[in-house]
């Protein structure tokens, strides 16, 4: 999860019942079941939980350099060194994972403790028996795993090399990655290549709110991207070609993307939203399925380079060979018992998303020349007033149920019928209170509108991972965004985690398929 907005933490909201949702007073929530075989897990990443940030031979990533060197990066002055201490508790996380009943766990694993200075030339067996010691345990409890592979941590020996700006990092993260599908092709039942790179580039290259902290808004965030989704593109291909066959799981990237609804119903706001999302779903959403960025991006970004004066097109192009490393392998596929023809499959065995919230979008009447990711798109966004939408832990997290449903149906027009793993939903507030309604109520309505999705559209939703299993280290919120079923006691050593409300109803809907008391038979 993310939570930067250093900006406006001041105006952190203590969460209350919602209540205040207009859109959502009358909406009942639906009383059909979740389909046949839907899973249902938790997510957690390695630098938010594990701690032990030197011990066993662990280097440092860059994360540890950003929070070490400015404390204050951090709400509350704190790091994720000791976070909840997965490193030596994990068996206590699991075993709340199994008194709720998860089908999954996602878990992140850290490049720079099994690789301390990034690179395969040197690794850390401790590093290693750590995350099979966690695998061996889910197995143990018949919990399968969904392995995130990089969820930000770039070791920080690759950091002082250029980082996502280097081009070696194409190579330097398959090589990572292959590495991780040989020590650990036989405890993954699925994998993630690399967790929302909208916060690596934009966040982390692009307005510097997060770790390395450049910015360079509409310049760096777009070289980062294109590294990014090479770099993606490589690792999937290798699983692909040589690891799919021994192990079978699935692979992809996971894209983060809130929905971007339009202010009127005009036709020019209509088109400001699909613009908006192609700016952040399409943008890498587009090149793993296509090969390229979405034509928007690349029309609008060429047009305001030439105004603001620079000789080429701030976004990177794709070089034809790049566009076939990111359009993947080509399938036979058989028709009437013979086969015909081929079709490009992407670099994608389906499409995971994480969602928290919602934006209004209009369409802009004024050219703006200020060079940035934002401006490109050449819309306007904004949330509606605290009186419509509630906020939760913090200003920018507007509980938008329906926005939710919305999105699932632009993804089901956007890319046709590819299925989709929610990857990452879930609530924050500040309080860890162990009666959360609010979250009950959260998680209730927004997985009502996914299943309408389901039922009404079409849209092929197989899992849902809620974020999170307990209260953690929220990078720059600190350990004041606590978003866990189980809430952690932060001033006894032991770190015990309790359950909240939401750890039983989540557990019911596990158990039942069903979001209400009683469902429909289907
Ligand atoms: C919700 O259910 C109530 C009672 O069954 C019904 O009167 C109302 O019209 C429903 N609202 C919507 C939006 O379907
Ligand atoms: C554009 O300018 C940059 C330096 O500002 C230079 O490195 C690059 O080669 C130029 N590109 C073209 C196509 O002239
Ligand atoms: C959804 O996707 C899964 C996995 O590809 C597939 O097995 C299933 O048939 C799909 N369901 C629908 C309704 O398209
Ligand atoms: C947290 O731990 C402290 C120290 O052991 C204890 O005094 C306090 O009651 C605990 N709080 C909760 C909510 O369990």
């Amino acid at each position: 999860m993310r939570l930067y907005s250093l900006l406006i933490i001041s105006t952190l909201v203590v969460l209350g019942i919602a209540d205040g949702d207009d859109d959502n007073k009358n909406y009942n929530v639906t009383n059909r079941p979740f389909p046949k075989g839907f899973k249902f897990g938790v997510a957690t990443a390695a630098y938010q939980i594990e701690g032990a940030w030197n011990i066993d031979g662990k280097g440092p990533q860059m994360w540890d350099d950003f929070f070490h060197e400015t404390p204050s990066r951090a709400f509350d002055g704190s790091n994720g060194d000791i976070a909840v201490d997965s490193y030596h508790l994990y068996k206590e996380d699991i075993r709340c994972m199994e008194e709720v009943g998860v089908d999954y766990y996602r878990l992140s694993l850290s490049w720079a403790r099994i690789l301390p200075d990034g690179t395969t030339d040197n690794i850390n067996q401790l590093g290693v028996d750590y995350y099979i010691k966690v695998f061996e345990a889910l197995e143990a409890k018949g919990i399968k795993t969904m392995v995130t592979i990089y969820h930000w941590d770039l070791p920080s020996a690759l950091h002082s090399k250029g980082g996502w700006l280097n081009p070696d990092i194409i190579n330097w993260f398959a090589d990572y990655a292959e590495l991780c599908y040989k020590l650990f092709g036989k405890y993954a039942d699925s994998w993630i290549t690399i967790n929302e790179p909208k916060q690596i580039c934009h966040g982390g290259y692009g307005i510097g709110a997060y770790a390395p902290g450049i910015v360079s808004n509409g310049i760096k965030d777009y070289i980062c991207a294109k590294n990014v989704l090479l770099a993606h593109a490589k690792a999937w291909r290798i699983w692909d070609e040589k690891y799919r066959k021994v192990y079978g799981a699935k692979n992809t990237l996971v894209i983060d993307s809130d929905w971007y609804e339009p202010s009127t119903n005009s036709k020019e706001d209509a088109i400001a939203s699909d613009t908006k999302l192609q700016f952040v779903h399409g943008m890498y959403g587009n090149p793993v399925v296509n090969g390229n960025w979405p034509d928007v991006m690349i029309k609008n970004v060429a047009d305001l380079s030439r105004k603001q004066g620079f000789n080429e097109s701030r976004l990177p192009a794709f070089t034809e060979e790049e566009q076939k490393l990111l359009k993947g392998r080509i399938q036979p596929i058989m028709l009437t018992l013979k086969i015909t023809s081929c079709i490009i499959a992407g670099t994608y065995d389906f499409f995971a998303l994480n969602h928290y919230t919602t934006y209004m979008v209009k369409a802009r009447t004024q050219e703006i020349l200020t060079v940035s990711w934002d401006d490109d798109s050449k819309v306007d966004i904004y949330q509606k007033s605290e009186d419509i939408w509630k906020p939760a832990a913090i200003d920018w997290f507007r509980i938008v149920p329906w926005g939710f449903g919305k999105l699932l149906r632009w993804m089901r027009k956007t890319y046709g019928n590819i299925e989709i793993v929610i990857t990452e939903n879930g609530v924050s507030d500040k309080t860890g209170i162990l009666k959360d309604q609010t979250r009950i109520d959260f998680l209730r309505n927004y997985m009502s509108h996914m299943l309408d999705a389901i039922h009404e559209a079409d849209v092929n939703v197989t899992a849902y991972t809620l974020w999170t299993i307990m209260d953690n280290f929220e990078w720059t919120l600190g350990y004041i965004g606590k978003s866990g079923l189980y809430y952690v006691n932060r001033t006894d050593p032991a770190l015990p985690r309790i359950p909240k409300d939401s750890a039983k109803y989540y557990s019911k809907i596990i158990k039942t398929k069903c979001l209400i008391d009683d469902c429909l038979n289907e």
